[in-house]
């Protein structure tokens, strides 16, 4: 009884804490302060990019090197060996429309491994290879049954499974349990030298490197099509789902669902959650070096559209709740618009408007996609309904 009440007090003073930061946070237009961006197309000696040429070669490396020392870490290039084994098998499920596999991954290095649980649903009835969709899965286990006794918004495989789709997840917990001690009983286990590393990857980073681990297991998968793989996740999935774009050029597709600070939305707006919150609460997400940035947004060298730039010219959508101020819904527009000119480069246009589209109205067909769906923070069947739009639309057009 005791342990109860002590329990339950702690919850609720843990509950109001929340809330008390999420109250304290600024949630007024008038009151975002006026920022410059850092220029996205100027090289650090300060020349103009004005051609993919230079973007690829010199800039975007750049970028993506900023990113690593001061916020998510170095992301390891190399393991010793990847062993993969499918330990179980259902060529029934969905009542025959699936194939459900669950394949064990297991990587090795410096003398230890870790073991990511993949869940695959294949259509049957499709000619393979087929697109697939991955989620990085940061919430309960039971939101990717592989036995669909269990179904919910979050991940609905069948959904994907009649629209012609593969369908995978893993859970972040196998990469990098989300706790700000235990973090470090997964990936960085195998690259011990990043754990005190002040620019050393940390849970993000290794639920990013995870996704890149089913990337190697797909491109062996006969009935997936690697070359039209989307990363999918929510909020602090979304962060990984975006940076695992931004490292791996193997994904052809990136969506960020509410994945707000340190996601998609622009840090200079300090517009709901800012990066001393976020540091506080979530000290293993991003590296030591992100700690100087707290209530010091303007000092960073990079902000979130630069995030966005580095998955250019490869689609991007990210997407917002209506009631989810604290993840900054027009911020994230704001930085999809502010990453056009690196799609340019390419000569893609963006079909965003000027300003944020309304509630429900979501741009899809668009390299640079958006929506801001009516409700709260979640990963619903809206936002699923749409990326499977999102999907059609790029794959059709590229055929
Ligand atoms: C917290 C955190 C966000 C994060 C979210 C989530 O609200 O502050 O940054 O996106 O949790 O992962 O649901």
């Amino acid at each position: 009884m005791k342990k109860f009440i002590v329990g339950f007090f702690l919850t609720a003073f843990l509950l109001s804490a929340k809330a008390q930061n999420q109250n304290e946070a600024n949630y007024d237009e008038t009151k975002v302060p006026s920022y410059t961006l850092p220029a996205v197309l100027k090289t650090a000696n300060n020349t103009q990019v004005t051609n993919k040429n230079r973007w690829e070669k010199v800039r975007r490396p750049e970028i993506l090197q900023l990113f690593e020392e001061n916020i998510y870490g170095q992301m390891p290039k190399r393991y010793s060996s990847l062993k993969h084994s499918v330990t179980k098998k259902d060529a029934t499920a969905m009542n025959g429309r699936a194939t459900m596999k669950h394949v064990l991954l297991e990587v090795f290095n410096n003398g230890k491994s870790v073991k990511i649980n993949l869940v695959l649903f294949v259509p049957n009835n499709t000619k393979k290879p087929v697109p697939a969709f991955l989620l990085i899965n940061n919430r309960g286990t039971d939101n990717t049954d592989p036995t669909r006794v269990k179904k919910s918004e979050f991940w609905p495989p069948e959904m994907l499974i009649d629209s012609g789709f593969a369908i995978a997840a893993i859970h972040v917990a196998d990469l990098a349990p989300d706790d700000k001690v235990k973090y470090v009983d997964g990936v960085l286990q195998l690259y011990p030298d990043q754990i005190n590393a002040d620019d050393g990857m940390k849970a993000i980073g290794a639920w990013a490197w995870g996704a890149s681990r089913v990337m190697d297991y797909f491109e062996k998968d006969k009935d997936i099509d690697s070359k039209k793989v989307a990363i999918v996740g929510h909020s602090r999935g979304g962060k990984a789902s975006l940076w695992a774009a931004a490292e791996d050029q193997r994904f052809a597709l990136c969506i960020t669902n509410c994945s707000g600070n340190t996601g998609a939305a622009l840090a200079r707006r300090q517009f709901g959650e800012r990066i001393n919150r976020i540091n506080t609460s979530f000290p293993h997400w991003f590296n030591n070096n992100y700690k100087k940035y707290n209530n010091n947004e303007n000092a960073l060298p990079v902000d979130q559209h630069m995030l966005i730039s580095l998955i250019a010219p490869r689609p991007v959508y990210a997407t917002n709740a209506s009631k989810d101020l604290w993840a900054d819904p027009t911020g994230t527009f704001l930085s999809l618009k502010n990453a056009e000119k690196v799609y340019s480069l390419y000569g893609i246009k963006s079909n965003l408007p000027a300003t944020p589209p309304g509630i429900n109205k979501p741009v899809i067909q668009s390299h640079l996609a958006y929506h801001n769906r009516e409700g709260d923070h979640d990963l619903m069947e809206y936002d699923w309904n749409n990326f499977i739009k999102f999907a059609n639309y790029h794959y059709k057009k590229s055929k």
